[in-house]
């Protein structure tokens, strides 16, 4: 394998860290547990077994997201190698697996991938994957950090035209005006000119939407109560997964699938000495995912700073993919 130079001195392989310093998760869990309603931040579901779980909800039947994506993806690879620059840089937010951008590395054939993501290890491995994979002329950066988080591109990628990729629907786990906010820090960071692929899962027939997180297998149920054993071993406190039992409902007024863990007995669980005490039935909110009408998120796009060059469904308009272009950026 040749990692030698294709951008001056740099090498065509190099992990960028950096990781943000490990916040307090005892604190943070606990300031979730003390408000009337419940919650802890979805973030802690992903350990190992999380992503395992994770990587399995998306072949499940009811989850129709992952494989809608991929078909869009798979019959426009022409029409977003057309928009993308020649040249560029894919930058992925969340990459995981790397699956997704497979597709649209095949179809843009750009100078360099960076996968960005939290989780260090699955990063390191599924970007190795990926430059060991694909053609000679492909440099992989891969970078650890937060993606919601302002980051670097790494020196060598800095320079060439951006293409940011942000499959999945993971726009609808951020609150509407976060998501906002986040977007235009996209904008920002792609820089006029620049372009973003984005997957977002649309509003539907509820029956389809509360299936797609309430699988038969229970898969989705295992991946939500995980979250306590993760938390257990990250915080020291003692939930019982098994105490716990999954759902999710769709609010439709909200426009989103509201994911909670109830309590199945009365319990106490202990979190860093303090013990806080669920009743029967009490409801522990662990996600949301918003899902948006074409137009609703076309307009949400255009508000922080991006046109739409186009937006591609699937013949049941389950799922959109958006090739957007910034024209104006609304941050430093
Ligand atoms: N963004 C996707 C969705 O909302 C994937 C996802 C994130 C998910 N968190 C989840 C799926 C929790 C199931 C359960 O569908």
């Amino acid at each position: 394998m040749n990692e030698g130079s294709g951008f001056g001195a740099w090498p065509r392989f190099a992990l960028f860290d950096r990781a943000p310093p490990v916040p307090d998760a005892t604190a943070e869990v606990v300031r979730g547990l003390r408000g009337r309603r419940k919650s802890i931040p979805p973030k802690y579901f992903y350990d190992a077994a999380g992503s395992k779980l994770f990587d399995a909800i998306t072949q499940l039947p009811e989850y129709y997201l992952t494989r809608t994506e991929i078909g869009i993806l798979r019959d426009r690879q022409a029409a977003i190698a057309e928009h993308a620059a020649a040249n560029g840089c894919v930058v992925e937010y969340g990459s995981g697996s790397s699956a997704k951008a497979r597709i649209l590395l095949d179809a843009c054939r750009p100078l360099a991938y960076v996968p960005v993501d939290i989780s260090r290890d699955h990063l390191a491995q599924s970007a190795r994957a990926v430059f060991q994979d694909y053609y000679p002329n492909l440099a992989v950066y891969p970078i650890c950090a937060d993606y919601t988080r302002p980051f670097d591109l790494p020196p060598p990628a800095a320079s060439l035209p951006r293409l940011g990729f942000f499959p999945g629907s993971s726009i609808g786990n951020f609150e509407p005006q976060a998501a906002d906010e986040f977007l235009a820090s996209l904008a920002a960071g792609l820089g006029v000119g620049g372009c973003l692929v984005v997957g977002v899962d649309a509003k539907k027939e509820h029956g389809v939407l509360t299936r797609a997180y309430n699988d038969d297998a229970g898969v989705t149920s295992r991946f939500n109560r995980n979250m306590l054993a993760h938390v257990n071993a990250a915080t020291g406190a003692d939930f019982d997964p098994d105490g716990f039992e999954h759902r999710a409902v769709y609010n439709a007024g909200a426009g989103r699938i509201e994911m909670y863990l109830d309590a199945k007995r009365d319990q106490l669980v202990r979190v860093d000495g303090e013990e806080v005490a669920f009743a029967r039935g009490e409801a522990l909110h662990t996600e949301n995912s918003y899902k948006y009408a074409p137009d609703e998120f076309v307009a949400k796009t255009e508000c922080a700073g991006f046109r739409c060059l186009n937006l591609w469904q699937d013949e049941r308009g389950y799922f959109m993919v958006l090739f957007l272009q910034v024209v104006e950026s609304k941050q430093g």
